[in-house]
């Protein structure tokens, strides 16, 4: 395992770091497919790639996951969320997001899968949930899982409600990369702010992997970076 800790004071700072890890890459022709997240951690990491002077237009870009039920014009649905922050402000080549409405749902994560498969992840951008969870791979998912329907736990649909803005209730699932996908990727960079996530950092730091806390799956990756302005964490 290979793990890099960049230690920030503030949120912007950590945009900045993903901003010219992802330059970097693409200077050395490593940035043809990046994988994305959502969530608020990641509102002012797509703020500053935004106004960089990154170019998109030869990146083909896949989303972690979206719920179940909520279609690109629903305020609270992912794609909803990439479009407002990202792909209506920065031209991709192509993007994909599992698609939350489709009929047959396990077919919809086959196809994900194949289109993965056939798009090796260069670089791909997580966040973590105060349970552990990374895309929305929930405690005890299996490290070997791809993508595929989810069931929410409470503790997320808790944290991911606040960002619900109407009436709607939160899904109770949701399409996900899964474990496998998410590790798959070549180069990952995980984003960690506030300390809501202390605890579920502090699990990957331990080093103790299980999937009891799925970020711990990493522990198993070649090439992970941690960006995060918590301080004084332990190991
Ligand atoms: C959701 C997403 C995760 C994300 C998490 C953190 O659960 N499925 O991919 O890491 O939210 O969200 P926030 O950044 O709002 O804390």
């Amino acid at each position: 395992m290979s793990m890099t800790i960049i230690t920030v004071e503030e949120p912007k700072q950590a945009a900045q770091h993903v901003m010219e890890i992802l330059k970097e890459q693409q200077d050395k022709g490593k940035l043809n497919v990046l994988g994305l997240a959502t969530g608020s951690t990641m509102i002012p990491i797509y703020e500053t790639l935004v106004n960089s002077d990154l170019s998109f237009e030869k990146v083909t870009a896949f989303n972690l996951d979206e719920y179940v039920g909520l279609d690109d014009r629903n305020k609270n649905s992912y794609a909803f969320f990439m479009q407002a922050h990202l792909f209506s402000k920065k031209k991709f080549k192509h993007t994909y997001i599992p698609n939350g409405v489709a009929e047959k749902l396990e077919e919809e994560c086959v196809l994900y899968e194949k289109l993965l498969s056939e798009f090796p992840l260069d670089v791909q951008l997580l966040g973590i949930g105060e349970n552990g969870h990374i895309a929305f791979n929930e405690p005890g998912t299996s490290f070997d899982s791809v993508t595929h329907v989810e069931t929410l736990t409470d503790s997320t649909l808790g944290a991911n409600s606040t960002m619900f803005d109407n009436d709607e209730p939160i899904p109770a699932t949701a399409l996900t990369m899964g474990i496998s996908s998410v590790l798959a990727a070549k180069k990952i960079i995980l984003i960690a702010l506030g300390e809501r996530k202390r605890f579920a950092l502090e699990r990957l730091l331990e080093g103790t992997v299980t999937v009891d806390y799925p970020v711990t799956a990493l522990m198993g990756h070649g090439d992970v970076t941690v960006i995060t302005d918590i301080k004084n964490l332990a190991e």
